[in-house]
């Protein structure tokens, strides 16, 4: 989950570049942060502070923050309390190590409990501490150099793991290595970068390599970068050129990266459809059919798997492939689907759904999925990341980087790209009229405008915000397409102002969630046109009589419902399949406006990080 940050170089210093790079990869997690200096008297020195980057900033503001080679971190904590202690980077007993970890190391207590039987102490309550102690305790009892010890030590840990580690007898040597967890590293003219993501080194240079699971990366100065196993077979580099700009991962002048990333979605889409609709010819083409057709075509079922709003995608991805496509499609938790020994065959294809490209639980259900002969293809986002290296094929989204945790723009973008794919498969397989095709895929190219005209409702929105924020409780409402929306509603809600919301099928109220309504409880109620707008305005009537504050979404000109909701947001109206892209807009506003009013941290709720990269 956490961020990770290395430099090595001679001519700049490197806690500036730390320090920004943290920044650039707070959203991955935000407990606590630290970094580890080696300074030009050749010490190692180490400072940490709970909390966000910007306290580790005023801690070190007088400490000795020279030289030109560094690592740090942002923690996400998975074993001990965030505090300064628990912070990472943690050192080795006799200090001349210091490490950052991302992931979890499985089998931590009983190497720990080994290393205290051979009389090692310890400082903190984390697994990453007891990787530094048994690296050292490794390469002093056996005379290694650091390399081999970190290789020795890797054998014997069960887990996921990103590191990053110096050594300050040996200040011209910087070594990386994963798995699971992601990690590149940046070739500059005489210089290395180490980041989680790009994002801290784009700045600097486009030549990266993202590290394979088993990859250790050593960055010596003056040398090539070395890419070996832990067999220590030396590996060939596969150096990348990145396509990221700096403006993509800063706020534009948006108080927020979530309004900014909502605000963004009808450019996102038109990224996300360029070159895969032709409006002229009013056809779709995804590459990564036509070049696995057979595989595709001949599927007798898709698995769909997913955690968290990437999951509600899916479900609307199961409406859209078994609508168009008449296949049937299962859409599950990807943590549920790896642990509950599923059946999966070789005419089975598995579709995984991440933003992050780096979900622990979505990449281990693909590997199950796959050790079972199914076809594998991915929907992500992050370009590069280890689910598109996973998968046989696959479809990037194309909506940029999504900074703020809340996801919003990834979920538009991969509602998007599934009806691309269904189209295309129905297409294929004959399942869908060609007249109905047509339709869907000339609305499709409209909906980026029709975004533009529901982001106009934000005023409003934040205006009904503010007199939500006593909530203490919210229920979603949706039928149909709208069921899912329902579910991402609520997400969003919980997830950044702390508020408990549920999303229900709009019928199913009446079986429990019924009881929960008085005059303090805000509902919010897809009602448009499509779908089953009498039964749903029927549901409106019965929490209108139990006194339930109504906020409808409804669609543009309705006046009936108006009459009986507390409050109305107008949509356009679109194709049924298509109304998720549009009557998800109002419901991430409220979301944002609801927090805002509260005062909570938007970007950084608390618990929460971006990339789940533990499961
Ligand atoms: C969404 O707002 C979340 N923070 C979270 O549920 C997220 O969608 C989930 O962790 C899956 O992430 P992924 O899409 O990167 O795999
Ligand atoms: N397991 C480590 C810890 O709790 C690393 C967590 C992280 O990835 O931030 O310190």
């Amino acid at each position: 989950m956490c961020g990770i940050v290395g430099y090595i170089g001679t001519k700049r210093e490197a806690y500036p570049i730390l320090i920004k790079g943290l920044k650039r990869l707070e959203y991955r997690g935000y407990d606590s942060s630290g970094v580890a200096l080696i300074n030009s008297d050749k010490s190692l020195s180490v400072y940490k502070a709970k909390g966000k980057v910007s306290e580790l900033e005023a801690y070190c503001a007088d400490k000795n923050i020279d030289g030109t080679v560094g690592i740090a971190h942002t923690r996400w904590a998975t074993h001990g309390e965030p505090s300064s202690t628990n912070a990472h980077p943690h050192y080795s007993e006799s200090k001349n190590l210091a490490i950052i970890h991302n992931g979890i190391i499985e089998n931590y207590a009983e190497i720990k409990k080994n290393l205290i039987d051979k009389g090692l102490k310890f400082q903190s309550e984390t697994d990453t501490e007891v990787l530094v102690q048994l690296i050292e305790y490794i390469q002093t009892k056996k005379d290694l150099d650091l390399l081999t010890a970190v290789q020795v030590a890797l054998h014997q840990v069960i887990g996921a793991y990103a590191i990053a580690i110096l050594d300050k007898r040996h200040p011209d040597t910087l070594i990386a290595a994963r798995k699971q967890s992601p990690l590149v590293i940046g070739i500059g003219d005489g210089e290395f970068f180490v980041g989680s993501d790009a994002s801290p080194i784009i700045e600097f240079t486009d030549q990266v390599v993202y590290l394979e699971d088993g990859n250790i990366a050593v960055m010596k100065l003056g040398e090539e970068l070395k890419v070996v196993s832990i067999l220590n077979e030396e590996l060939s580099l596969n150096v990348k050129t990145v396509d990221m700009n700096l403006g993509e991962i800063e706020k534009g002048g948006y108080p927020h990266f979530m309004l900014k990333e909502i605000f963004e979605q009808p450019n996102c889409l038109i990224n996300c459809m360029r070159g895969r609709i032709n409006i002229d010819s009013d056809r779709v083409t995804l590459s990564a059919i036509i070049d696995n057709r057979d595989k595709l075509l001949l599927a007798k079922r898709i698995v769909i798997v997913a955690c968290g709003t990437s999951w509600h995608a899916g479900l609307i991805g199961k409406q859209l492939l078994e609508t168009f496509c008449r296949i049937p499609v299962e859409v599950e938790y990807a943590s549920e689907f790896r642990y509950r020994n599923p059946v999966v065959t070789k005419d089975d294809v598995m579709i995984a759904l991440s933003q992050s490209g780096e979900t622990a639980d979505t990449l281990a259900a693909i590997e199950l999925a796959k050790e079972n002969g199914a076809f594998i293809y991915g929907i992500c986002n992050a370009i590069g990341s280890s689910i598109p290296r996973a998968t046989h094929t696959g479809t990037y989204i194309h909506v940029g980087p999504e900074i703020g945790v809340a996801s919003t723009k990834a979920f538009t973008g991969q509602v998007t790209v599934l009806t691309m794919l269904a189209l295309t498969l129905a297409d294929a397989r004959g399942t869908i009229k060609h007249s109905d095709y047509v339709k869907v895929v000339k609305e499709l190219t409209v909906i980026p405008e029709k975004i533009k005209e529901v982001l106009k409702v934000n005023e409003q929105v934040a205006d009904l915000a503010r007199t939500f924020t006593y909530a203490q409780n919210f229920l979603y409402l949706g039928r149909g397409y709208s069921f899912p929306v329902a579910l991402e509603g609520a997400l969003k809600l919980k997830e950044i102002s702390y508020i408990h919301a549920e999303g229900y099928p709009a019928a199913e109220m009446k079986h429990g969630p019924i009881a929960l309504i008085d005059s303090d409880m805000p509902v919010v109620v897809i009602a448009t046109h499509n779908g089953m707008y009498e039964k749903v305005r029927s549901n409106i009537q019965e929490i209108k009589a139990r006194n339930g504050r109504v906020i409808a979404i409804v669609s543009k000109g309705d006046t009936s419902i108006a009459k009986i909701a507390d409050s109305v947001i107008e949509l356009p109206d679109t194709l049924e399949c298509l109304e998720p892209l549009l009557a998800t807009i109002p419901l991430q506003l409220l979301a944002y406006h609801v927090a805002v009013c509260k005062g909570k941290d938007v970007d950084q709720p608390r618990n929460l990080a971006k990339s789940v990269t533990v499961e």
